[in-house]
């Protein structure tokens, strides 16, 4: 059967009627953009976790918003037709809803994102994400282990275990759909809630780190391409190693300079 590419936000919906699951990825600059764009996968997220594989921080609460635009447009360069959704960092919709209505409209217009992403379903960003979706602009909604808000989650830990959280991250998923949101990351979500919350929505759900049982998977490309020497969080599969690769190739080349085989 074949795959209608994702433009429009109907189109992720039309995909979880026909029961084909959504891959995505996330990219931070033009060269591997430009691989995606060599690819099936179905769109890409410019997600704030580029603090923390990018720039080397332990959290991703630093990000800026100019950071999140840089990154987004050299994405764009790479990979002119695919889905982009750009992440909205912290403390860029937080404080206020006019804010960070002025914050999503300047991230739109300067990176030529298709949508948006927000973390969390607290009544202030909901409402955020309605003005959005109602002024014409998509949103997809972040909930489960949302890492902006990881110290008061007390880590990165699998949420909805217990049956009151199960309960709160159920309705987060529904209210998240009826402000209009066309898809939803969940992120470390207990495995059979993940499933249930997907049964119950109409909009897709994009799982990372909460099973085989949403309607597509998202990773950060640093941990399927094995980038990082010291670290590959739990969830994540390693497709290539390209730490092991580079490394290797970086002292071939230095050994090679210092015997005079290169150039
Ligand atoms: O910032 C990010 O990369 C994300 C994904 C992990 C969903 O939000």
């Amino acid at each position: 059967m074949s795959v209608k590419s994702l433009k429009y936000p109907q189109d992720w919906i039309e995909r979880k009627k026909q029961k084909q699951l959504i891959s995505i990825i996330t990219c931070y600059d033009y060269m591997m953009a430009k691989w995606i764009a060599r690819t099936e996968i179905d769109a890409i997220l410019v997600g704030d976790s580029l603090g923390m594989v990018i720039q080397g921080n332990q959290s991703t609460l630093p990000v800026q918003i100019d950071d999140i635009i840089y990154h987004t447009k050299i994405v764009r360069k790479g990979a002119p037709d695919k889905f982009l959704i750009a992440d909205m960092p912290f403390g860029s919709y937080q404080s206020d809803i006019t804010e960070g209505l002025k914050n999503s409209f300047r991230i739109i217009k300067e990176t030529n994102c298709q949508a948006l992403k927000f973390e969390g379903a607290d009544q202030h960003t909901l409402q955020i994400i309605e003005r959005i979706v109602k002024s014409g602009f998509p949103v997809m909604g972040h909930i489960g282990l949302t890492p902006q808000s990881f110290m008061m989650m007390g880590g990165f830990r699998i949420q909805g275990k217990e049956e009151k959280q199960k309960q709160i991250l159920l309705e987060q998923a529904k209210k998240l759909e009826s402000v209009g949101c066309f898809s939803i990351v969940l992120e470390l979500v207990e495995k059979e809630l993940a499933k249930e919350i997907s049964k119950n929505l109409t909009i897709p759900t994009i799982g990372i780190g909460s099973g085989n049982e949403t309607d597509g998977q998202v990773l950060v490309i640093q941990d399927l391409l094995g980038m990082d020497p010291d670290f590959i969080p739990k969830h994540a599969k390693v497709y290539a190693n390209f730490s092991a690769l580079g490394i290797e190739a970086l002292r071939n080349y230095d050994i090679e300079v210092k015997q005079k085989k290169f150039p």
